[in-house]
């Protein structure tokens, strides 16, 4: 079972959330950064992928990110990535941006699936205050947002229950 953690990062919080979350889970790599990845086919050998993208271009529908993400969202569409678990965390400000409120999330989750990857770690939309999310779906965020900006004292609390859920949806995380 080899299960990978990427994130990219503007400003270092995405990052450190990827460490926090790598010390609540026992068989996964240790984090990466995007920027350093030379080849995408790298996701080809993993069982399951966690991806970490904070939201910075407020209200775009394209490359939503700001970070090195965007330039290979249609690399990671064109990947065969089918039977492999992937889930997505994602940095925003849910009072500051509270209409776009982690928006990227829902831009990398749509090119995985394109990849035929079973999207795991979603979260209810009712346990965050925030007015829009493009990646609110219905009741449901595809994937664990936090704001490190304005509610750092929740990340403890839901970092642990994501990683919880993630060990009942991913076969073999542990
Ligand atoms: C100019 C600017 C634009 C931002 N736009 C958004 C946004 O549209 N939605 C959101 O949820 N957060 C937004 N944020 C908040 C960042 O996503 C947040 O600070 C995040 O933790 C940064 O992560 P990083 O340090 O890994 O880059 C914005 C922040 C700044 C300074």
């Amino acid at each position: 079972m080899t299960i990978g953690i990427y994130f990219a990062t503007t400003t270092g919080k995405t990052e450190d959330i990827a460490e926090r979350l790598h010390g609540l889970l026992s068989n996964c790599n240790s984090p990466k950064d995007l920027a350093d990845l030379s080849d995408l086919n790298e996701f080809n050998n993993l069982d399951a992928i966690i991806c970490g993208i904070p939201t910075w271009n407020t209200g775009a529908d394209y490359e939503r990110s700001g970070t090195a993400w965007d330039a290979m969202l249609e690399e990671i569409g064109g990947l065969n990535l089918h039977g492999k678990r992937v889930a997505i965390f994602g940095l925003g400000d849910s009072s500051t941006y509270t209409e776009n409120f982690c928006d990227a999330m829902e831009e990398l989750h749509s090119f995985f699936k394109k990849a035929g990857a079973t999207m795991v770690g979603y979260v209810r939309t009712s346990d965050y205050t925030f007015d829009d999310s493009k990646s609110a779906i219905g009741e449901l965020f595809c994937g664990l947002p936090l704001d490190e900006d304005g509610e750092s004292d929740l990340t403890d609390d839901r970092l642990i229950r994501w990683a919880e859920a993630l060990k009942k949806e991913i076969p073999g995380l542990t």
